[in-house]
């Protein structure tokens, strides 16, 4: 257990995310920041009177200000809009950019060691703001796309083989949006290759499903995105981190050659650690999967190219 993790945005993601953080005990506190007025007082005061009925200890508090999140261990920005029927991640570019920015510098002022992970989309260009606007270096500044795009992907593929989801062993990468790439030769059951177990044709059907994953939520819900498997994928990520558990997962990164590329964030195996990104894992690729990953890293340039800070 840390002291404080803060989760800054009460909304969908934010609030799902400050609740499992506390039913896990990873924080003594969580706090839970927004601009609206009571909407994180009352989400926090909530979730704080099921700490009996579930047993936890950790206190959450809401907040509209950034002093009871001074010096946070950890800080997940959840803060921005969401995409609606029809919006693609980059539509919230302008709005989200300045709402991490201005969050960023609030955290650079009261919370100077935290490690961020970013969720607000687009996700690998909100982390570039948080990371730019901080100064933070880039072991402190992940993103949270990798482990949610995989356990999509290992859902389907549980789901299609009739198997546990634990046995499904898989890495999606690259960027967060319809250009990510799920690393076929890197997806095993128990160790047996997807490829001796799965068509050709029901793996590209699964991994096109993968890549419009968040879209197909979209256009469940009509007024917002996913958020249950979302707020899971950020909380795995800080459980490795508060635990130390030096867990290797696909996480947006800032890359400085990895990959043969650099300055820009990617989604790329990582080892999460105490002290945050502990280590890059360079895997081999298929030239097809290289091929992708660059691709991916050009959807990823442009907007980032295209954001003023
Ligand atoms: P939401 O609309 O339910 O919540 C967003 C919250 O941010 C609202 O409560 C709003 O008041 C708050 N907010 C806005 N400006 C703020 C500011 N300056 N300071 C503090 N709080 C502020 O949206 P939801 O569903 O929680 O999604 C949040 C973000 O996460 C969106 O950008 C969404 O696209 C993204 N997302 C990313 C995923 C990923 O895999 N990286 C997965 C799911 C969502
Ligand atoms: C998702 O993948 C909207 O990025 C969000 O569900």
């Amino acid at each position: 257990m840390v002291n404080k993790i803060t989760v800054v945005g009460a909304g969908n993601v934010g609030a799902t995310t400050a609740q499992r953080l506390a039913e896990k005990e990873l924080a003594r506190t969580v706090v839970l920041v927004d601009i609206q007025e009571g909407i994180p007082q009352g989400k926090g005061l909530d979730q704080w009177q099921s700490a009996p009925i579930e047993g936890f200890d950790s206190r959450v508090i809401g907040t509209n200000g950034y002093d009871e999140s001074a010096n946070s261990d950890i800080i997940v920005i959840t803060a921005g809009i969401a995409r609606k029927p029809g919006m693609s991640r980059d539509d919230l570019l302008n709005t989200n950019a300045g709402i991490v920015k201005q969050v960023s510098e609030n955290i650079k002022t009261t919370s100077p060691n935290a490690i961020l992970i970013v969720v607000s989309n687009p996700l690998d260009v909100m982390s570039y703001v948080a990371m730019k606007v901080t100064g933070f270096p880039r072991e402190r500044v992940l993103g949270m796309a990798g482990v949610l795009d995989t356990a999509r992907y290992r859902a389907f593929l549980a789901e299609a083989l009739d198997v546990s989801v634990r046995d499904i062993q898989a890495m999606v990468l690259g960027g967060h949006g319809d250009t990510m790439v799920p690393l076929i030769s890197y997806t095993s059951v128990s160790g047996i290759p997807i490829t001796q177990l799965m068509s050709q044709s029901t793996l590209d059907g699964i991994v096109e499903r993968t890549r419009t994953g968040g879209a197909e939520i979209v256009k469940h819900l009509k007024t917002g995105s996913a958020y249950y498997a979302p707020s899971a994928a950020a909380v795995q990520m800080c459980e490795a981190i508060v635990n130390d558990q030096k867990r290797i997962l696909p996480c947006a990164a800032w890359l400085q050659g990895e990959y043969g590329m650099s300055d820009l964030f990617l989604g790329v195996p990582c080892k999460l650690g105490r002290k945050g990104l502990e280590q890059i894992i360079q895997v081999e690729l298929t030239a097809a999967e290289k091929d992708a990953l660059a691709k991916s890293a050009d959807a990823v340039r442009e907007p980032m190219a295209a954001v003023k800070l």
